[in-house]
């Protein structure tokens, strides 16, 4: 404005007889329009940086959800896995995160584990990941170490519940400081349950052997670990412990480290868990514990595939797959893909013999598998059925035998004797047919007649009790 100001003097100082009114007023006007355009760039700019506070206020709620302190409960659903995490957001790069294996709805409080984001493996953090010095110590087991892991043992269980392969990997890096020797366990680890396991890697847990026994490629021959050799020399036994029913390692037991040259240093890793959930998942679910991979939380009565029905259990979520009553059957399920029942009479004589008997009446064919005019039900799916026939012999007629056949041949037949007169045949069959099968009537001597005198008491009737729903 100033600058401005003195410029106008000038103009007006140096020459104010050529200066004229118009071109101050001219300048004026075109310092007015600088002034808006100035003010326009300013509340441009306060709104470009209020969005940006938002925005940075956006990505700092981002990461605290990834904070030291758990997320507060109820607010939203965190991944079970870091499988499932990296599922949901492909872009997000490893570290730290809050997972909960066990559901959000139910059991222990999340726990904070490394997401690997490349491989999508989780692995739950301890206190014993470095090298440890068991000191000098003779007795089997006389020095041990508890492993505090960085979650509960439940949310752990869980975990592993949920992942396809889990592992920890061990190593013992010796002096002199056997494993084994002369029959002797110095040192095991406890899994789990606190079982004692003496088996350094792999999934064989009935006998003790290390990597290297495994691949008989032993320092000595005679042993089946580095460490359970004689020589005086810095020796490794390294394995990973793979059977993920026993994960993870709650304690290990070291011995054997009197001698004056012996040292023993144990490295225990995490324990790592690979879920490709997508491999679990394929197809129906046949337990509450597919159910639960899938993501169900409530309690409650739930169908699942069974063998070949629909069967109906009930899940309490709240416990774990591997807990007792997680599922308790309840029964199978009445499904058909479709009713069939038919119910069909004759109101005609029949002398032909050996051909399906045909029918006149048809009161009900739901499914239509019964062909009235063939006198031929055909298994539109494969289950058990179940046939009934009856009718009455006139006075008139002679004996009279009726079989029932599946696909040609004979099941089961009825008979009427000679000379009798109101005398009722009847069968019944159950039936396991296959999908095709056909079933009908065949007339093997006498005749039938149902006319006027018996007034349709010649009646065939079939359902299905039960479909095979699920071809195994
Ligand atoms: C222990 O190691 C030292 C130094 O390597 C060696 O001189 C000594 O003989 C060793 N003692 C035994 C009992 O092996
Ligand atoms: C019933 O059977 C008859 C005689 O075999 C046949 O002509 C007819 O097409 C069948 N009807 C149906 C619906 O399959």
């Amino acid at each position: 404005m100033d600058l401005l100001l003195v410029f106008i003097f000038g103009l007006i100082t140096t020459d104010a007889l050529t200066v004229e009114v118009d071109q101050v007023r001219q300048i004026q006007e075109n310092f007015e329009i600088l002034a808006a355009k100035l003010h326009q760039l300013e509340t441009k700019f306060q709104e470009q940086e209020s969005t940006l506070k938002i925005f940075e206020k956006q990505i700092h709620g981002d990461l605290s959800k990834n904070s030291e302190h758990p997320p507060p409960t109820g607010q939203n659903t965190l991944p079970r896995t870091c499988q499932a995490a990296r599922l949901a957001n492909p872009s997000l790069s490893s570290g730290l995160y809050w997972i909960d294996p066990d559901g959000t709805a139910s059991g222990d409080g999340p726990i904070r584990v490394y997401c690997n984001m490349n491989t999508g493996s989780t692995e739950v953090l301890h206190d014993s990941e470095s090298s440890m010095d068991p000191g000098h110590c003779a007795s089997p087991g006389c020095y041990f170490r508890s492993i505090n892991y960085k979650a509960s043992s439940r949310q752990m269980a869980a975990l592993v519940e949920l992942s396809v392969e889990c592992s920890q990997s061990i190593k013992y890096d010796c002096v002199s400081s056997p494993l084994e020797r002369n029959g002797i366990s110095y040192a095991w680890w406890n899994d789990r349950n606190g079982n004692p396991q003496y088996f350094w890697s792999g999934s064989n847990s009935r006998v003790h052997v290390c990597q290297c026994g495994i691949e008989q490629t032993c320092f000595e021959n005679d042993v089946r670990c580095n460490c359970d050799s004689n020589a005086k020399l810095q020796l490794v036994d390294y394995g990973v412990i793979t059977k993920k029913k026993l994960l993870p390692i709650t304690r290990l037991n070291f011995g054997g480290t009197h001698r004056v040259n012996s040292t023993g240093m144990h490295t225990l890793g995490r324990l790592k868990c690979d879920g490709k959930l997508s491999a679990l998942n394929k197809g129906f679910p046949t337990s509450c514990a597919d159910l639960w991979r899938n993501g169900f939380v409530t309690n409650g009565l739930y169908s699942i595939k069974g063998n070949k029905q629909v069967e109906k259990v009930y899940c309490d979520f709240n416990k774990l797959p591997s807990e007792p009553d997680f599922q308790t059957w309840i029964g199978y399920e009445d499904v058909k893909s479709h009713p069939v029942y038919f119910y069909v009479q004759k109101n005609t004589d029949l002398l032909t013999h050996n051909t399906p008997i045909p029918f006149d009446i048809e009161l009900l064919n739901v499914g239509n598998a019964m062909n009235v005019s063939s006198g031929i039900f055909t298994a539109p799916r494969s289950g058990r059925y179940f046939f009934t026939f009856t009718g009455t012999k006139d006075e008139a007629a002679k004996g009279t035998e009726i079989s029932l056949r599946l696909n040609g041949g004979h099941i089961t037949q009825t008979y009427s004797s000679y000379g009798g007169s109101y005398y009722t045949y009847s069968l019944q069959t159950t039936l396991n047919l296959q999908r095709g099968d056909k079933v009908s009537l065949v007339l093997i001597n006498g005749a039938l007649h149902d006319n006027s005198i018996t007034r349709h008491s010649t009646l065939f009737f079939g359902w299905s009790l039960e479909e095979d729903i699920f071809k195994n």
